[in-house]
């Protein structure tokens, strides 16, 4: 199904909607410009203390998303991934820069419009145990964001179904609370809750990392397969390489606030060009021990190359 008739399928008003969203900006849509556009970004988090400095957790971060894209966002912990996507959220402060949905600037914005953009930028968080109410039926947790968008009672039940459906979940799944599900159903029902309102784009922070193995493959096939049919476009934040090569189209990679090296999936996992994306990558485990060995072995010779070379300092001194 094409996204349009997708779309159209589900939800009445949308247009409505998004015109309303344009509404302000004499740019006309280009439909060959991103989807999603940082440029610059800026954020500093205030610390507590008396002319305490602030923190710079993003040092001026450009990245594009096209519309149906996946991009991976990897880097070590604290460099700042989840900082971005919850800026994109609307959820971290922009101290400068700009994000740009479909031309709008998102990054400083009214609350009011702010809720107008929500339904377009979505997110499915790392743990499927404190994401889902545990009080709420699943279907009184998919159905929130449609009645809380005015879309009739018997419209939301027949989405309702849908999106199970759209999951690979059993529509008795419905009726039942998130305590009976396990790791993997859970998130499979926050993909589904994202997917209510057919976003734009799905900001995936970290959505395998708590699964066990078998479980992230099927989870990984499944935004593989959404995407294909929906067009949705994905930030996949991720410290895994293998999660990064299965499910992205191109890569960034952080480090320390900035996006140090960013290209197609295949050309940065297979020839990383920054020092600290060849150390990232030889950092990863191997499952065999022979390879492993071998890992371990030029992993040693690069730090001494890269130390030799004064070109560590050179590159971390920012
Ligand atoms: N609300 C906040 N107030 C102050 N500092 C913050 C805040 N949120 C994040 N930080 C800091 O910003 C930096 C980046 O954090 P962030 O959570 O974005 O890293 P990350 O790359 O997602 O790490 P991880 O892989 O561990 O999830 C960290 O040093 C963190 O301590
Ligand atoms: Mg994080």
């Amino acid at each position: 199904m094409s996204r349009a008739s997708y779309e159209a399928g589900h939800l009445a008003g949308r247009d409505a909607l998004g015109q309303e969203l344009l509404q302000g900006t004499d740019r006309p849509l280009d439909p060959n410009a991103p989807l999603l556009e940082i440029n610059d970004l800026v954020t500093d988090f205030p610390l507590k203390g008396f002319r305490a400095k602030p923190f710079r957790a993003l040092k001026g971060v450009s990245l594009d998303i096209r519309a149906g894209e996946c991009v991976g966002l990897v880097g070590e912990s604290g460099s700042g991934k989840t900082t971005l996507g919850r800026a994109v959220l609307g959820l971290a402060p922009v101290t400068a820069g700009s994000i740009r949905l479909k031309g709008q600037e998102i990054g400083n914005i009214s609350a009011a419009v702010r809720r107008r953009v929500g339904r377009d930028v979505q997110v499915v968080f790392q743990d499927p145990y404190t994401s889902l109410n545990p009080a709420m039926t699943i279907e009184a947790i998919l159905a929130e964001p449609l009645l809380t968008r005015k879309v009739p009672k018997a419209e939301a039940r027949e989405r309702v179904a849908h999106l199970l459906e759209e999951v690979r979940l059993p529509a008795d799944a419905m009726h039942r609370l998130p305590k009976e599900f396990s790791g993997g159903q859970r998130q499979r029902i926050a993909i589904a809750r994202a997917l209510a309102l057919s976003p734009e784009l799905i900001i995936c922070d970290e959505p395998v990392s708590a699964l066990d193995l078998s479980t992230q493959a099927r989870v990984l096939d499944l935004f593989k397969e959404i995407q294909e049919r929906t067009g949705v476009a994905y930030l996949f934040i991720t410290h895994d390489l293998d999660v990064v090569r299965h499910v992205s189209h191109r890569v960034a990679v952080m480090w320390k606030g900035e996006i140090v090296e960013s290209g197609d999936t295949a050309q940065v996992t297979r020839d990383p060009q920054h020092p600290y994306t060849q150390r990232l990558w030889m950092a990863a485990p191997v499952a065999d021990p022979a390879k492993q060995k071998i890992r371990r072995e030029e992993r040693r010779e690069l730090l001494a190359a890269q130390a030799e070379a004064g070109e560590a300092t050179l590159a971390f001194a920012a």
